[in-house]
C-alpha cells in the first residue's frame, strides 16, 4: 500500500508529527547581532508552521560564540537567547507543529570577522588559520551542545537536531582529513564518532527520554566516508540512540561522488540499510508533490523540504490540495519572496544561491 504524506508519524520520544513535511533547517541571517531573535525570523518560520509543516526546524543556531558561522545567526550559547526562543516556540507550536531547534557550531569554517579571533577545530588548518582544540575545549564543546539542549527544552522546543553535517564542527571531528588528533577525539572511527556520541547521551540524560534528538548527517565530501556514515548510522540504530536521521543529499537523486560507491544512488545506500528503529528524511531538491511521494515510497520517512518552502510559505498544504503541486520555477522575483515572508536581510542571502532572486 501506498505510505501517505499527511499519516501522522510518532517517535520514540512520544511526540507526534501531523504529517510527514519537515521545514529544513535554513540559515536565513535574519537574527540581532548577538543572537537574539528577531520579528523577521519569527514571521518566516512561524509562517511555515502556519503552511501546515509538521516539524518546523530552525535555522542552525550556534552553541558557543567562537562557533558563529553567519551574520545575523541566531543563537542559542547564552541565557540573553531564552526570551526569543520562548516566543518562537509557542507561535510555531500554536499551529500544532513541532519545534525543533538545530544546533550548530562552525568549527574552522566560522569567519574571523564574526567570531574576532582564530576559529577553532579539532585540528589545526592551515587555510582557514584554524588552531587545534585541547582536549579541555572538546569537553566544553560538548557540554555547549547539552547545554544548549537544556536551554531549547526549557523555552518549549519538542527536540533539537544536532548538526553533523556539511563540513561543520562535528563533521570536521567525523573526518579523518580534518580530523588528525591523537586523544580519544582522534584516530579511529571510534574516537572520531566519539563526541557526536557523547553530545546524544549528554542530551538525553539531561533531557529526558521525552525530548526528541535528530542527528544530520552528510554521506559525503570534507573527507566523510559514505561507508563509515552508513556503519554509524546502523550503530545509532541498534543502539536507539536517536528520534531521527537527517541524511542531507542536496539532490535525492544523486549518484556518489566517489566512483567505488556509484552502483546505486545515494538514496539507495540508505534505503537498503533498513533502519528498524529510527525514522529518517532526506533532504534535497523536493520540488513537488510528486517527488515527495517518490521519496517515502522508497521508504524514507519524511521529507525535508528547503527551497520549495522559500518558495512556497504552505507548501504542504498545496501537496494536500493538488498531489501533483510543483513549486515555482526559479529565478523568482524580491516581491515574490517578500509576499512569500522574507525580510530584506534574506533576500539578500537568497541572491547569493545561483539563479534563485531574478532582480
Ligand atoms: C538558504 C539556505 C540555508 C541553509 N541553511 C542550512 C542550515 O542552517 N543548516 C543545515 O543543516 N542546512 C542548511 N541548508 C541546507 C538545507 O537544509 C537543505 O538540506 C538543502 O537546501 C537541500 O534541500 P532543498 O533542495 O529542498 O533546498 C540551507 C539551504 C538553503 C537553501
Amino acid at each position: 500500500m501506498q505510505k501517505s504524506l499527511f499519516e501522522p508519524l510518532s517517535f520514540a520520544s512520544g511526540q507526534t508529527m501531523k504529517n510527514r513535511f519537515f521545514l529544513a533547517p535554513m540559515t536565513n541571517t535574519q537574527s540581532h547581532d548577538d543572537g537574539c531573535l528577531s520579528q523577521e525570523e519569527y514571521h518566516w518560520l512561524t509562517l511555515r508552521a502556519k503552511g501546515g509543516f509538521g516539524m518546523t526546524m530552525t535555522c542552525a543556531s550556534h552553541v558557543q560564540a567562537n562557533g558563529q558561522g553567519f551574520p545575523g545567526q541566531l543563537g542559542i550559547f547564552d541565557d540573553k537567547h531564552l526570551e526569543g526562543h520562548l516566543r518562537l516556540v509557542s507561535g510555531i507550536q500554536a499551529h500544532q507543529s513541532l519545534a525543533v531547534i538545530q544546533l550548530h557550531h562552525a568549527g574552522i569554517r566560522s569567519p574571523k570577522e564574526l567570531i574576532k579571533g582564530s576559529p577553532v577545530g579539532p585540528s589545526a588548518h592551515i587555510k582557514t588559520g584554524a588552531r587545534a582544540m585541547t582536549t579541555k575545549e572538546v569537553i566544553e564543546l560538548r557540554e555547549a551542545f547539552v547545554e544548549a539542549a537544556i536551554r531549547a527544552k526549557k523555552c518549549g522546543y519538542n527536540g533539537v537536531e544536532i548538526h553533523g553535517a556539511h563540513g561543520y564542527i562535528l563533521a570536521q571531528f567525523l573526518s579523518a582529513e580534518y580530523n588528525q588528533r591523537n586523544d580519544e577525539y582522534g584516530g579511529s572511527m571510534t574516537n572520531r564518532f566519539r563526541i557526536i556520541i557523547e553530545i546524544i547521551d549528554g542530551i538525553r540524560h539531561q533531557c529526558g527520554a521525552e525530548f526528541m534528538i535528530g542527528l544530520r548527517l552528510s554521506p559525503e565530501r570534507y573527507g566523510i566516508q559514505l561507508e563509515e556514515i552508513k556503519e554509524f548510522c546502523l550503530q545509532l540504530d541498534a543502539q536507539k540512540k536517536v528520534d531521527f536521521l537527517d541524511i542531507s543529499l542536496w539532490d535525492v537523486f544523486k549518484m556518489p561522488e566517489d566512483a567505488s560507491y556509484a552502483s546505486q544512488s545515494l538514496l539507495e545506500h540508505f534505503s537498503k540499510l533498513a533502519l528498524f528503529n529510527t525514522p529518517w528524511t532526506v533532504a534535497g531538491k523536493i520540488y513537488s508533490g510528486r517527488v515527495a511521494q517518490k521519496v517515502i515510497d522508497a521508504g524514507v520517512d519524511f521529507v525535508c523540504i528547503g527551497q520549495a518552502a522559500i518558495l512556497h510559505q504552505d507548501f504542504p498544504l498545496q501537496v494536500q490540495q493538488n498531489p501533483q503541486f510543483e513549486a515555482s520555477k526559479l529565478p523568482v522575483s524580491a516581491t515574490y519572496l517578500k509576499e512569500q515572508g522574507l525580510s530584506p536581510k534574506f533576500i539578500k542571502y537568497m541572491r547569493r544561491w545561483p539563479n534563485f532572486v531574478s532582480d
